[in-house]
């Protein structure tokens, strides 16, 4: 496995590989596990190169989220990638990417999608998360660039980037990995405790319960997202939303709506949980 620490040395070492092999591109801040690894998974059955960037982007960091606590588990990380089969690793550093400074950098913005749901609460969040990926989709050239689920949003908003400025690249989504529990496996698990991550998985068995509800024929989603919030509440979350919206636009769902997905965030213990459920077949 190659690993690339700055731009000038991954576009050498693209340019050794396979002319005619089929790239695929897995963007990371690293801290990997079975999520991230099965987004590699899913590469390697759709070309024949997997590349994967660790960078913990600091623009996409609120200046009240503890940037420097991020954990970054680089050894592990390329160990774990090796283990994959992953072609090529690119791990730039900060001056690298953002060689004028980060107020100074050009920035992308993706307008509608980002002010909502966790938009709302992080501002500039999404305009960080799409600069740091168009100009990664620009340095590695793939041919099909993946995305969790998890992080569904996000993955909208990748998409209408993509799509708005004709970049020559196939986004994949790749469904969201669970713990036996139900909880989403994501890298900020790793600050709960052991008491926080028995109350954690509630998260995604309220979800359920919703969709539950609306395979049942309940439409009512303010009250029934309402309801979430109250329950995890007195679980001793604190919610910021839990919301159905429209995937296609992300406006609140309607009851004819067919492509809708509940959204939710809440913080445990002081740490930001997000997780999502699509509703697509009712
Ligand atoms: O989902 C993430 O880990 C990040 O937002 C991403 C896509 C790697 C951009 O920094």
């Amino acid at each position: 496995m190659e690993i690339a620490r700055n731009s000038q040395d991954l576009r050498q070492r693209l340019a050794e590989l396979q002319g005619n092999d089929n790239i695929a591109f897995v963007p990371t801040m690293g801290n990997l596990h079975d999520g991230h690894l099965s987004l590699v998974r899913r590469g390697f059955t759709m070309a024949e190169q997997v590349v994967v960037s660790i960078f913990v982007n600091p623009l996409q960091f609120s200046p009240t989220e503890d940037l420097d606590a991020y954990p970054r588990t680089l050894e592990q990380d390329l160990r774990l990638l090796a283990e994959e089969g992953v072609t090529l690793v690119f791990t730039p550093s900060v001056e690298d990417l953002y060689p004028a400074g980060l107020q100074a950098h050009t920035k992308v913005t993706v307008p509608g999608l980002t002010d909502v749901l966790c938009g709302r609460q992080r501002v500039g969040h999404f305009d960080g998360v799409t600069t740091v990926v168009c100009k990664l989709l620009n340095l590695v050239s793939p041919d099909i660039a993946l995305f969790g689920e998890k992080d569904l949003q996000q993955l909208l908003v990748i998409r209408k980037m993509v799509a708005d400025l004709g970049m020559p690249v196939q986004i994949e989504a790749v469904p969201t990995q669970r713990d036996t529990n139900g909880l989403a496996l994501s890298s900020r698990n790793s600050y709960l405790t052991s008491e926080a991550l028995d109350v954690a998985p509630a998260l995604y068995r309220n979800l359920m319960a919703v969709s539950d509800a609306v395979q049942g024929g309940a439409r009512d989603y303010i009250g029934l997202c309402n309801a979430v919030v109250q329950r995890l509440n007195a679980l001793g979350f604190i919610s910021d939303y839990c919301e159905a919206r429209r995937c296609c636009d992300l406006l609140p769902a309607q009851e004819d709506d067919t492509d809708v997905a509940i959204f939710c965030a809440a913080s445990l213990e002081g740490t930001r949980l997000i997780d999502n459920i699509v509703i697509e077949h009712y």
